[in-house]
């Protein structure tokens, strides 16, 4: 079967994009095109032995996200708040600003949400009626009433996708879905520290300023964003999505976590202050630490309970697998948090 249709993949190359791209290559209907800054690096090279339509395209430059995007019937879209945040040249341009390195990478994710918006709006019409995918978070300065004004990292997507594109291309964000994502499982790596320190009594213990009893959406991004931005992609245009596996709290988490690796392990809430203090870069402190406090009120998703969940898209008929926070566990190797002394 010969593809009839073009799907766009930001990201191509991360986590998200790169599980949107396995998923839909499955498909011979699709045809597909990964956008990425060096189609000269190993990762893009390997992705185009598979297939995969590789294309030079940097956010920063809405011309070059124009070409990639020509002709598409779907683009999925996904921002990287981190990169400007930890990149030592954008530090610097922070410094310069005098503005500090939370609020240049809002800067510089916003801008990118932008252009992306302005660059797919050019092609509004070869998009499918439910053509544009963008990963987002919730808009935690309105959600929580001002009192989160500075959690950077979910106003840049929550800022753009959906409020730019609905005030400035109305016509595209009708064949928007927004999709939200839970916790990466796999983020304990980046802090394994915070996720599994040890208590006085040697037991795991894991700290962070989130209510022990507050649910929050865990997903296992790398083997799951293909599956649910594929089944959305079938589902009406203009609806709002949380992509998560398990939902619950970090107190169950531990719970589960002990259970699985049969060692004593608990939770307990440290305040966000305490958070800061222990992180080496203050500033990274609190950023994740304003989202875990947020994780607690008015919730990690803002409190919009009328976000889908991909047991609604299965109840539409639409299949979506998703990893279980206990299937995920059971599979990851944990030697190196356990050996830890
Ligand atoms: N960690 C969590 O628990 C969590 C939870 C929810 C949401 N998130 C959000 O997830 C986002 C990151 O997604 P991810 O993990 O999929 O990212 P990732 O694995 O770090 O990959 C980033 C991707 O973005 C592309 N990219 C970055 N800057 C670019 C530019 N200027 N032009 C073109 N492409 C560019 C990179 O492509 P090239 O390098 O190939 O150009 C790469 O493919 C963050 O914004 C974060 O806030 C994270």
């Amino acid at each position: 079967m010969h593809p009839t249709k073009t799907i766009c993949i930001v990201g191509v190359t991360g986590n998200q994009g790169g599980s949107v791209a396995q998923r839909f290559l499955q498909d011979p209907t699709y045809h597909v095109r990964g956008l990425t800054r060096d189609p000269s690096s190993s990762k893009a090279q390997e992705l185009a032995t598979q297939g995969i339509e590789i294309v030079q395209a940097n956010l920063d430059d809405t011309s070059s996200l124009k070409s990639a995007f020509a002709g598409a019937s779907i683009i999925f879209s996904v921002t990287n708040y981190w990169e400007p945040f930890f990149r030592a040249d954008c530090r610097q341009k922070a410094a310069e600003l005098g503005i500090s390195c939370r609020k240049y990478a809002y800067n510089v994710e916003y801008q990118q949400g932008k252009n992306i918006a302005d660059a797919a709006a050019a092609t509004a019409e070869t998009l499918d009626e439910n053509g544009f995918i963008a990963s987002t978070l919730s808009h935690a300065g309105r959600c929580s009433g001002g009192k989160f004004d500075e959690l950077y990292h979910f106003d840049a997507k929550a800022d753009v996708f959906p409020s730019y594109m609905q005030s400035n291309h109305p016509e595209l964000a009708r064949k928007m879905s927004c999709v939200q994502t839970g916790y990466f499982m796999s983020s304990y790596k980046l802090v394994p520290d915070a996720y599994f320190g040890r208590a006085d009594d040697g037991s795991f213990e894991m700290t962070f300023p989130t209510a022990p009893d507050a649910p929050v959406p865990h997903f296992n991004v790398n083997a799951d964003m293909g599956h649910f931005v594929y089944a959305v992609a079938k589902m009406p245009p203009g609806k709002s999505y949380m992509a998560e596996g398990t939902t619950c709290s970090w107190a169950e988490y531990m719970r589960l976590w002990s259970r699985v690796n049969s060692v004593p392990a608990s939770y307990r809430r440290i305040s966000l202050e305490e958070l800061i203090d222990r992180t080496p870069d203050a500033e990274f402190g609190g950023e994740v630490g304003d989202m875990f406090a947020y994780s607690t009120e008015p919730g990690y998703d803002g409190g919009e309970r009328e976000l889908l969940h991909a047991a609604d898209i299965r109840k539409a008929g639409i299949d979506c697998p998703m990893t279980s926070l206990e299937q995920w566990m059971k599979k990851e190797d944990w030697s190196s948090v356990l050996q830890k002394a």
